[in-house]
């Protein structure tokens, strides 16, 4: 019997630890620990005690409860008043100071805290302290971090505290509930046009925020539906507000610059007319009564089809401060996006260049802005491209504060679909030096407010968390939140410590996870750039479209700005000083000079600067265009291995993360294979220069579905042609379904298949393969992809391990469609197992 209660006990410990997880906990699991590591925080007090009695104060106090329960297995007895045993002391420096005066305190920055031990009134207590509330919030989480990743905490004496004070961010989200740039389900905020009804994900996601020191969301969409400020809308308004507050988040909201027109019944929205502004102060004042504590406004103006002043020959200066004055008066902060460009750019001048448009438009306006105006401009000076240089106004607005936006949700570096870990791109822009007025400014220190003495700005990213239990789709996605606000904290964090961090904190402590997981992360960026966008071409996708999937031309010949200027001889941007837009003249001389310069430049950022031949020699000695290729090729492997390396981890992760994972790896590895052929068809076929090793455009693994035998389906053209194998699919309209057949002329053995297939947004189709009437494998079209047509947005790959095949076997595919998706197929690639 004893037996059997010890093997249960084993089997209930197993389970413990790997305990099906969806990823809502995020990287607040307080997953229990080993008893071998509790043992360490044997002498943490048995009590809790908070001075204060507030909401933030009580959501520390909570956490602290609920975070040593999950690891620990002990429920903390909680104090209001301060206890007469050694204790957990949760308390403003303050409120700390009026029970124990003599207590030293080291010198803590806003928001920040101490952890420390301390002998208050004859009892050892362990302190968690801050000027302020949220600071004691912060410290908590930080504390229970400390548990989670099994550090010590006997001798504790830590102060820390933000870099900045601006730590937000912004949520994309429609008030019907659909999301802008959105991947993971609808909005947590929204549905129908109302406030939803349940807003307990709302808190949650305070809580994650806060977790890691943000404090701050504006939760629409930048272009903005002007009704979220209207009267009825503002007690709805207030709803968020009270789930975010116990959390130490403001809330904020984008606005609509010509909604004094729009819904306020006036004729103009001029940011100079008394009546507009008078309007607006009525707006602030209303959204006060209902929400004290509002954050502010964030404005997208004169932008991408957006109103904004120049519509009445005023500056974003006259329409930030016309609003930022109104805000002040109740502590509000105005947001103002320095995106402002026009995209009707006449792509036929050379001259012409988007990239410019931030500094030409916001540097003349250098110390016309309101103290409470924070000018957010995007990392790079185009859009969130998988690499783009520092955008340059950093250094050109030194008596404006400024904040970096960073992209969380992934819109152009794989949606979440493809791993990418974006901490080691940040860290390369936060520590660039600008070398503005001939002194190192690194941008974080700009942020911060420490290279031009302005009282700081920060950090805003777009975060678009949706319904999905695990919040972004894919549970890797969260690093880039996590790591975010690790870095608005302290920038100075290195990549691989954030990844460790959230390694630990997300999947436990086993040092084969950590160190699995954290190689992944952070090699994860330079491999997507590899086969989208590599040498600082920014990106090869659909800028028309969805954005994910491969299409070099969409970028070309229209007035977005995001050329390539690829033609038969030669690709990239001239944006020298000497012959092209001048946009490196915009930086500091010696940077400006880098850039400038073909001996200088950095490859990484070649065709950014410049436009070369095909042929040109790369400081690497190969030619561009070889480059390219085989960077497609090296990346695509590299893709490819990712899923060898995650499956190492089964049974040290739970199941239901590590097959989820496990899918989005796959789809990954399939869909670099399809970047890969796009982009190096492309430029083989347009540099006419073939690939020195024979890869490009010869598979002879392949089958192409349009040179099988059909029933059913018919063949094809796919659009671009690149974007699929042979530039055609096949379809099938019969509601009855289709089949294609193949028989198989190579040796017997085992054979490992992929069938390439279209996986469209409005249908889940029905795929079946039998070999010689053998049933085989069978799978529904259901990747939620966000693609309308067959093509390199709805591209997937179904792998078929361990087939034995032998010449002469006929390999069938069955496909039913389901509404608007035709059960598409692309090709079927055979190859010998390894
Ligand atoms: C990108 C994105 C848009 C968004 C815009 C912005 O262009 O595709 O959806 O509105 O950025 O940042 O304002």
């Amino acid at each position: 019997m004893k037996r059997y209660v010890c093997l249960i006990c084993l089997l209930c410990a197993t389970a413990g630890v790997l305990r099906a997880e969806t990823g809502q906990d995020a990287w607040l699991r307080y997953a229990p620990l080993k008893n071998s590591v509790r043992a360490k925080y044997a002498s943490l007090p048995a009590a809790v005690g908070v001075i204060g009695n507030s909401a933030v104060l009580n959501s520390a106090r909570a956490e602290m409860i609920r975070g040593v329960r999950g690891m620990l297995g002990r429920t903390l007895r909680s104090e209001n008043e301060f206890p007469r045993e050694s204790a957990i002391i949760l308390a403003t420096v303050d409120s700390l100071k009026s029970i124990a005066p003599n207590l030293i305190i080291p010198e803590i920055g806003k928001e920040g805290f101490w952890l420390g031990g301390v002998n208050i009134r004859g009892n050892l207590c362990l302190v968690v302290t801050s000027p302020d509330e949220r600071g004691v919030l912060y410290g908590v989480f930080g504390l229970l971090s400390r548990i989670a990743r099994e550090e010590d905490i006997k001798l504790l004496h830590e102060t820390q505290f933000p870099s900045a004070p601006i730590r937000w961010v912004d949520q994309w989200d429609n008030l019907n509930g659909t999301i802008e740039r959105g991947y993971s389900g609808p909005s947590i905020f929204f549905e129908n046009d109302n406030v939803r009804a349940d807003l307990s994900r709302v808190s949650e996601y305070g809580r994650l925020l806060a977790s890691v020191g943000i404090n701050g969301c504006t939760i629409n969409n930048v272009n903005a539906n002007p009704r979220v400020i209207q009267d009825e809308f503002l007690p709805q308004l207030a709803r968020i507000a009270n789930a975010f507050r116990p959390w130490g988040v403001r809330l904020g909201v984008s606005i609509d610059l010509s909604s004094p027109q729009k819904i306020g019944g006036l004729d103009t929205f001029d940011p100079a007319d008394p009546r507009v502004s008078e309007w607006w102060k009525k707006r602030v004042e209303a959204i006060y009564r209902y929400i004290p504590d509002f954050g502010g406004f964030t404005v997208k103006a004169d932008s991408e089809g957006r109103l904004g002043p120049s519509q009445y020959g005023r500056t974003p200066a006259d329409a930030a401060n016309m609003l930022a004055r109104e805000l002040r008066l109740h502590g509000g902060i105005l947001f103002y996006r320095a995106f402002v460009y026009d995209h009707n750019l006449d792509w036929r001048n050379p001259k012409n260049d988007r990239a410019r448009a931030a500094y030409d438009i916001f540097h003349p306006l250098d110390g016309k802005f309101d103290d409470n105006v924070i000018i957010q401009i995007k990392h790079g000076p185009i859009d969130f491209q998988a690499r783009e240089p520092v955008s340059p106004i950093f250094g050109g607005l030194q008596k404006t504060r400024t904040a970096v936006e960073l992209p969380v949700m992934q819109e152009y570096t794989g949606q979440q679909r493809h791993l990418c870990f974006l901490m080691p791109y940040w860290k390369n822009i936060l520590d660039f030096d600008l070398q503005s007025n001939g002194a190192s400014t690194l941008v974080k220190n700009i942020l911060a407010g420490k290279s031009f003495g302005t009282s700081g700005g920060g950090y805003v990213a777009v975060v678009n968390v949706g319904l999905e239990p695990n919040w972004l789709g894919h549970p890797m996605g969260m690093a880039n939140l996590f790591g975010f606000g690790r870095l608005a904290w302290n920038p100075d964090l290195a990549a691989d410590d954030i990844a460790d961090e959230w390694t630990r904190l997300t999947f436990g402590t086993e040092q084969k996870t950590v160190l699995t997981i954290s190689n992944m992360l952070l090699r994860s960026w330079e491999v997507y750039e590899s086969y989208t966008g590599p040498l600082g071409a920014q990106t090869f996708t659909d800028i028309l479209g969805s954005h994910f999937g491969p299409n070099v031309e969409a970028s070309e010949r229209n007035g977005w700005g995001q050329w390539h200027r690829a033609d038969q001889n030669g690709i990239g941007m001239d944006r020298t000083v000497a012959t092209g837009t001048g946009f490196s003249g915009q930086y500091a001389l010696p940077v400006g000079a880098l850039y400038e310069s073909l001996q200088t430049v950095p490859d990484n950022l070649l065709l950014f600067f410049h436009h070369v031949p095909y042929t040109y020699r790369l400081h690497s000695g190969k030619t561009l265009i070889q480059h390219i290729y085989d960077v497609h090729y090296e990346g695509t492997q590299r893709a490819e291995e990712y899923i060898d390396q995650w499956r190492s981890l089964e049974g040290f992760v739970d199941e239901q993360r590590f097959w989820q994972i496990l899918g989005r790896l796959e789809f990954q590895a399939g869909h670099a294979r399809v970047w890969r052929d796009a982009i190096c068809n492309y430029f083989q076929k347009i540099s006419g220069v073939r690939d020195e090793l024979n890869r490009v455009g010869n598979y002879p693994d392949r089958v192409e579905a349009e040179g099988m035998q059909l029933n059913g389906y018919t063949s094809v053209a796919i659009t671009p042609w690149e974007n699929a194998s042979g530039g055609k699919g096949i379809d099938c309209a019969v509601s009855q379904g289709c089949t294609a057949v193949y028989r198989f002329d190579r040796g017997a053995g085992w054979y490992d298949m992929d069938v390439e297939y279209y996986d469209l947004n409005d249908g889940e189709s029905n795929f079946r393969v039998r070999v010689n009437g053998q049933f085989i494998d069978e799978w529904v079209a259901n990747n939620h992809l966000t693609a309308r047509k067959p093509g390199a947005d709805s591209s997937s790959r179904r792998r078929i391990k361990g087939v034995a095949l032998r010449p002469g076997d006929e390999i069938k595919i069955e496909g039913i469609p389901d509404r608007d998706e035709h059960a598409g197929l692309d090709f079927i690639g055979i190859y010998a197992s390894k």
